[in-house]
């Protein structure tokens, strides 16, 4: 072995090892691809207010680069510096876009560095609360009676709101799709929903269980398999498993991710404030209150192999789904 490449080699250990001993050396962006107040804006601060404690106390700002169903965003974090700095928080978006967008800007599982999954949060049906329903049953045959009057609220193409939405109408086999309203993000799809612009919205409970508890929308039901019994609000709502649509199951996921690229040991720095943030009772607690829950601390997919894992298998199950009820997609 030459004396130069063995130089070349040490000196890129040590600066490899001189930048996780710096990182972080500058504030860290965390990229949320939709309109601030939403449920991933939600989550992100929360989490960065968590996060931080871990990182020496680094200031982790929020930019908001919402557009095309989270795909302008999350094409933003995958062309940015792969320093450790410019960070992506976004949900099953990375597994639902690549079955509907025909040429989406970024390959999910090429493109980043996977550093962890940081929850998994219920979707509620909610209506505005001029909505003459009181229950899922009248919610149901109220919009099929009224087919083609009605619209749905959602964030995008791919967002968790635009797939739960094609899943509940293909569910119920509508005899055509409903007229839908594509927003920057579901806080401006709820502020709609309160006025009754918009007449329905499939949404995250981090989104919509302090206005359902403050009475500014009506819920119908929950898409999880299981009731959320723990939850003192959202245990008062059926399944829509328990109203009759058999395997409706559907859990929004948030992850955590950097740029293809980024040193191995920023990676591991960052996975490690996230798992100690998944620890942290504050945040527990917080995502508790809206209903999400954090993975446990021995959940493969805290891991950047499980999260990626668990990604790609995503992608295959969302594309099943898509390709099936396609016809409600928009
Ligand atoms: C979604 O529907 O994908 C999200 O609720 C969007 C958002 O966080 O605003």
């Amino acid at each position: 072995m030459n004396i130069r490449w063995f130089g070349t080699l040490a000196l890129s250990i040590v600066t490899v090892s001189a930048l996780a001993q710096d990182f972080p050396s500058k504030p860290i962006t965390f990229v949320v691809p939709f309109a601030a107040g939403g449920p991933t804006d939600t989550v992100a601060r929360q989490l960065a207010e968590s996060m931080r404690k871990h990182l020496n106390n680094v200031a982790i700002v929020v930019d908001n680069a919402s557009g095309a169903g989270g795909t302008i965003g999350a094409n933003k974090v995958a062309r940015a510096t792969p320093d450790g700095h410019t960070l992506l928080v976004w949900h099953i978006g990375m597994a639902s876009t690549p079955a509907l967008y025909r040429k989406l800007p970024f390959k999910p599982l090429d493109d980043f560095e996977y550093l962890g999954i940081i929850n998994d949060v219920p979707m509620t049906l909610v209506g505005k609360p001029q909505l003459p329903a009181n229950t899922y049953r009248d919610f149901e045959n109220y919009i099929r009676a009224n087919q083609g009057k009605l619209n749905l609220g959602h964030a995008g193409l791919g967002s968790a709101s635009h797939i739960c939405g094609l899943m509940w109408q293909y569910a119920v086999k509508l005899d055509k799709s409903m007229a839908t309203v594509a927003y920057r993000g579901t806080a401006p799809a709820m502020n709609d929903l309160i006025a009754g612009t918009i007449d329905v919205m499939c949404d995250q409970t981090t989104n919509t269980t302090q206005q359902i508890e403050a009475g500014r929308i009506k819920a119908f039901a929950v898409t999880t398999a299981k009731p959320l019994a723990d939850h003192p609000l959202l245990k008062h709502y059926p399944t829509l498993q328990e109203m009759g649509l058999r395997d409706f199951n559907l859990t929004i996921w948030h992850g955590l991710y950097a740029p293809k690229g980024t040193p191995a040991p920023v990676l591991q720095k960052l996975n490690e404030a996230l798992r100690a943030a998944l620890r942290d009772p504050e945040f527990v607690q917080k995502q508790k209150a809206l209903g999400a829950i954090v993975p446990a601390a021995n959940d493969r997919r805290v891991t950047p192999e499980g999260h990626k894992a668990f990604v790609a298998n995503e992608i295959n199950k969302l594309k099943a789904v898509i390709d099936a009820a396609g016809q409600y997609a928009d």
